[in-house]
C-alpha cells in the first residue's frame, strides 16, 4: 500500500540524481561504486514509476559540465551507462516502456552512441511510460541549439520571426513532444537546477531531499510523491479561481 492517490501522480517525473560521489567517499570506497549502486537506484525508481502510472521519467544522468571530471571516473560512467543499457532493454521491452535520449548525443563515444540507438530502435513502438536518459545535457546549450536551429529556419525562409511562439520554440528542443516536467526530484542536499531542463522546469513543482541517490528507497520516492500530491499548482491563479472548477 502506498497511500498515494494514483489520479494525482505527477505526469512527468524529473530527477537530478545527486550524491554518488559523497555516498562512495563516506564509505572509503571508489567514487565509481557509488554510481554502481546508483545504476541499482535508477533501475527501481524506474519499476516504481511505470508501476505508479508516471507516464513520462527524465533522469539527468550526466550532464555537460560532468566531461570535465576525472577521465578514469568519465570513462567508468560510460561503461557503467552501456551496461545499464543493455541490462535494462529486456526489462524495458517487458513492460512496454519507450526509450528516449536528450542532450548533446555527439560528445558521446560511438559504441555508447550505437548501444543508445538499438535501445531506441527496438522500444520505438512501446506504449508505455517514455524513459527519457539526458546524456551530455544542459539546458541553456539545448536552448541555444533550439534557437540556432529556429534562425536558420528563418534564413531559409520557411519561418517568419512573428511565428516564434513558445510552443513553437519548444518543438525545437530535445524534448519536443514530452510534456513539461510537473515534479522535479533533486537528492543529496543540493537545492539547485544546475542547467536541467531550464525552459521546460518553469512551472513545476521542486522537492529536495538530504538523502544520497544510492540510499532512495521506495519509501522516500513515495514520500515525495506525496508532498506532491499535497501541493495547490496554481499556475499563476488564485486558490479562489482554482476551487470555482469552471
Ligand atoms: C551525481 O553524483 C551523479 C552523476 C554525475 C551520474 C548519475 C549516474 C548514475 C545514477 C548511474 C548511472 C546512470 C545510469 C542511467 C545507469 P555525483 O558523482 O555528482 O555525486 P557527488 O555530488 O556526491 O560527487
Amino acid at each position: 500500500m502506498t497511500g498515494l492517490d494514483p489520479t494525482k501522480m505527477p505526469r512527468h517525473l524529473a530527477i537530478i540524481m545527486d550524491g554518488n560521489g559523497r555516498w562512495a567517499e563516506q564509505r572509503m570506497l571508489k567514487r565509481i561504486v557509488g554510481h554502481q549502486r546508483g545504476a541499482e537506484t535508477v533501475q527501481m525508481v524506474v519499476d516504481q514509476a511505470s508501476g505508479l502510472g508516471i507516464s513520462y521519467l527524465t533522469l539527468f544522468a550526466f550532464s555537460s559540465e560532468n566531461w570535465s571530471r576525472p577521465k578514469l571516473e568519465v570513462r567508468a560512467l560510460m561503461a557503467l551507462l552501456k551496461k545499464y543499457i543493455r541490462n535494462e532493454l529486456r526489462r524495458m521491452l517487458k513492460n512496454n516502456i519507450r526509450f528516449n535520449v536528450i542532450g548533446n548525443r555527439a560528445d558521446l563515444p560511438s559504441e555508447v552512441n550505437e548501444i543508445l540507438d538499438d535501445a531506441l530502435r527496438q522500444t520505438a513502438s512501446n506504449t508505455g511510460m517514455v524513459l527519457t536518459l539526458a546524456l551530455s545535457y544542459g539546458g541553456r546549450q539545448e536552448i541555444a541549439r533550439a534557437a540556432a536551429r529556429i534562425a536558420q529556419q528563418v534564413q531559409d525562409g520557411k519561418l517568419q520571426p512573428s511565428q516564434i511562439t513558445e510552443a513553437v520554440f519548444s518543438q525545437y528542443l530535445d524534448t519536443a513532444g514530452l510534456p513539461d516536467p510537473d515534479l522535479l526530484i533533486r537528492t543529496s542536499g543540493e537545492m539547485r537546477i544546475s542547467n536541467f531542463l531550464l525552459w521546460q522546469l518553469a512551472y513545476a513543482e521542486l522537492y529536495f531531499t538530504d538523502i544520497n541517490w544510492p540510499d532512495l528507497t521506495i519509501n522516500a520516492l513515495h514520500a515525495a510523491l506525496a508532498d506532491f500530491q499535497a501541493r495547490e499548482r496554481r499556475f499563476g491563479k488564485t486558490s479562489a479561481q482554482l476551487n470555482q472548477r469552471s
